[in-house]
Order: C-alpha cells, then sequence, then structure tokens
C-alpha cells in the first residue's frame, strides 16, 4: 500500500512539473547540431546570486520554464559562482527535469585574483572551471560550455583539443564561443577539423536593434560552419523595453550601472519612441518588437532575456509568436538607420549577375 502511494505521488509530480511546450514558444536548432532551444531563453548575469533575491530569481526560473524557455545560460563569473548555485538550487526544489533543460555556462575571466593560472583558455584552467561549475551547478553535465572569450595566449589548438576532451567524457554536450570574431571562428573550425575533434556549435555574441556589427561578417562565417546564435542583451539592457523613456526608473539596470546610463543619449531614446509607435500599432510591446526583429533572422538560434521579475519574463516570452512583415521590417530599419555597411571598396562585386542560374 505504501509502495502504492509513493507511486502515485511520484507520477503526480512529473506530471506536475515536467518541462511542456507551450502554445506560443518556438523552438530552434542551434545551428546545424540536434540541440534545440526555445526562441526565448534566460540568462542570469548581473541578476542571480547577486541583485535579484533568490526567491525571486527562482519564481523568473519557473515562469520561465512555465512558458516553454528550455533553455538557461550561466557564467561561472556571474556573481562569482552565485548564480550557477541559484540555478542547482531551483532545480533541487522544483522537480523540473533536468534532462528536459539545456543549461549553459561559460569559462574565462579570473575567479580569483592570486592565481595565474586562474583564467583563460587553458587546459589547465578548462578543467578546473569544469569541476567547479559541475560541481556549484550540482550536476553531471553542462549541455553548452561557451568559450566567455578569446583567449589570445593560448594555443587554440590546447583549447580545441580539451573540449573534445570533455565532451567525451560526458561533462559537455556541446561547446560555443562568445565574442570571437570571424577570423576566430574560422581557425576554431579548421582545427577542429584537422584534429577530427568536437567544432564549435554556436556562438554567442551582443546582438540587438542598437549593436549590429555581427551582420558584417561575424553571422555569414558562422552560418557556413553550421554555427548558431544565442545572443545577449537582446533588449540592450532593458533601454529597448522603451523602460527609460522618460527617465530612469528607481532601481533599473540603468540606475545601478554607470555603463548602461551613458547609453541612454537622446538620439536613442528618440529612436526607441518611434519604434513604440510601431509596436502599439501591432498591439505588442517595444519590448516583444526588439525581441521579434532580432528572430527575423534564420541564423540566430535564441535571444538570452535578463529578468528581474517574473513579470518579464511572461512579457518577453510572447515575442516568440511575433512575425514581424517586410513592410513593418523596413519601416524599423528606416527608424534604426544603423544597417552595418562595409567601406566601398570592400563592398562584393557581381558581374553579369542576372545572367547567372
Ligand atoms: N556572453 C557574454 O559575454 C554575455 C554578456 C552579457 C550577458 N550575457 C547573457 O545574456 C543574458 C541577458 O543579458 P541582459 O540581462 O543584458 O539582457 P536584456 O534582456 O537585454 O536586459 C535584461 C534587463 O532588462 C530589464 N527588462 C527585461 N525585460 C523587461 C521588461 N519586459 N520590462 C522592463 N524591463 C525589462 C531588466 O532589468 P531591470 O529590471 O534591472 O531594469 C532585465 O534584467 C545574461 O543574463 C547572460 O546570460 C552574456
Amino acid at each position: 500500500m505504501k509502495f502504492h502511494i509513493l507511486f502515485i505521488l511520484e507520477c503526480f509530480c512529473c506530471l506536475r512539473l515536467s518541462f511542456k511546450a507551450s502554445d506560443f514558444m518556438k523552438y530552434r536548432k542551434v545551428g546545424k547540431s540536434g540541440l534545440k532551444v526555445s526562441e526565448i531563453s534566460l540568462g542570469s548575469w548581473l541578476t542571480y546570486g547577486g541583485s535579484v533575491e533568490n526567491e525571486v530569481a527562482k519564481k523568473c526560473m519557473t515562469t520561465a520554464i512555465e512558458n516553454g524557455i528550455n533553455f538557461i545560460d550561466s557564467a561561472e563569473i556571474y556573481a562569482k559562482g552565485g548564480a550557477e548555485m541559484v540555478i542547482a538550487d531551483f532545480l533541487a526544489e522544483e522537480t523540473f527535469n533536468r534532462k528536459d533543460l539545456v543549461i549553459s555556462s561559460k569559462v574565462f575571466w579570473a575567479m580569483n585574483d592570486y592565481d595565474v593560472n586562474d583564467w583563460g583558455l587553458s587546459r589547465k584552467n578548462i578543467m578546473n572551471a569544469i569541476e567547479g561549475t559541475l560541481d556549484r551547478l550540482n550536476m553531471d553535465y553542462i549541455d553548452i560550455y561557451f568559450m566567455h572569450r578569446y583567449d589570445y595566449m593560448t594555443p587554440l589548438r590546447e583549447t580545441v583539443e580539451i573540449l573534445d576532451d570533455l565532451i567525451r567524457d560526458g561533462k559537455v554536450r556541446y561547446w560555443g564561443t562568445s565574442v570571437w570574431t570571424a577570423a576566430q571562428l574560422e581557425r576554431a573550425n579548421a582545427i577542429a577539423k584537422d584534429i577530427r575533434a568536437h567544432k564549435p556549435v554556436v556562438e554567442q555574441p551582443l546582438y540587438n536593434m542598437l549593436v549590429r556589427y555581427i551582420e558584417m561578417e561575424i553571422m555569414s562565417v558562422a552560418k557556413t560552419h553550421g554555427m548558431g546564435f544565442t545572443v545577449w542583451s537582446p533588449l540592450a539592457q532593458g533601454l529597448l523595453t522603451g523602460k527609460y523613456n522618460d527617465g530612469i526608473p528607481e532601481g533599473s539596470r540603468a540606475d545601478k550601472s554607470e555603463f548602461l546610463k551613458k547609453n541612454l543619449t537622446e538620439e536613442t531614446i528618440e529612436k526607441v519612441k518611434k519604434l513604440g509607435e510601431i509596436a502599439s500599432s501591432l498591439e505588442i510591446t517595444i519590448g516583444q518588437l526588439a525581441l521579434a526583429w532580432i528572430l527575423r533572422r534564420p541564423e540566430i538560434s535564441s535571444a538570452i532575456i535578463g529578468a528581474t521579475k517574473p513579470e518579464h519574463v511572461i512579457e518577453n516570452v510572447k515575442a516568440s509568436d511575433v512575425e514581424l512583415s517586410k513592410d513593418t521590417l523596413s519601416q524599423i530599419e528606416e527608424i534604426l538607420d544603423n544597417e552595418p555597411e562595409w567601406p566601398l571598396t570592400y563592398k562584393p562585386n557581381y558581374y553579369y549577375k542576372d545572367k547567372m542560374r
């Protein structure tokens, strides 16, 4: 009888809390890999394990998963391990099945300031870092391990080799890069091919309506190598939600960050206000418009949002259900007026283009 009750309870828990794709969230493959992530995902930089109380952080994560988000992004450096620990706490309390989620972390930045080896992409640091990450996350493996920046002091082959080892050891499922140049992506892929190692499947750059440098070259190079993009600060740290249109709200990120404050120029706010008119005409919010604009590009696998309140998550996930028409996209382009362009001499020339099949 006791066994019977336990069995029913266990089934009930699984039914109640296992991950379920939502009605409006869409999923995309990460480049040409077989990994699928939600178009909107949730990150933990400057928020979880730090400025956001743990209970609120956990509510944000619950809301995210209940609304179809299956990808949670972290890094060892976020709150110096604190973000990873909050994710572990959350997963321990809730019974969302870890295997249904895509959990990422990153390595590069120094975790302490007394050890010359405690940073970068050397075999030594990556091996130490992954143990710390798995320990804090209380997991046997992570799904994506991002190289948080390029390491100019370590031979790239050493990095590619250790990542291949970690994948073969089962500690990491896929590896990715973050803020690497087109040439660095090209070389990493060439080395991996040369030594028959696992290739990077994803790049994580800064990309939003106001910062578009990856459109120049990085997008096409990554695509050539079958890499997807999980982009960060898709709302320009909140600026693209319109929350700064009438000043800086108390407690907002700009209230705490000089860096973000500097971006609140009159010209940018004016653009955001004009974007607001388009959003209103479509009966969506400016933030949803900004996220849907990112998702217009097939190279994007996911836009990683940050959220200090569950309400942010609820609003932002709905962008996955918004498709922007060509007409709307050209109106947006006109307002942004920032499409990146090569200098004239670098522009590709095509002769007899109209005669070619
Ligand atoms: N690889 C890298 O080098 C790198 C670098 C940076 C970030 N990342 C990743 O990308 C994730 C997202 O970055 P981010 O936090 O800058 O993204 P973001 O989505 O552009 O900004 C998030 C912030 O905007 C505000 N916000 C979000 N939704 C809102 C809404 N609907 N209404 C009003 N305000 C809203 C909140 O700030 P407030 O409430 O505090 O104002 C929130 O914390 C990070 O958590 C991290 O995982 C990676």
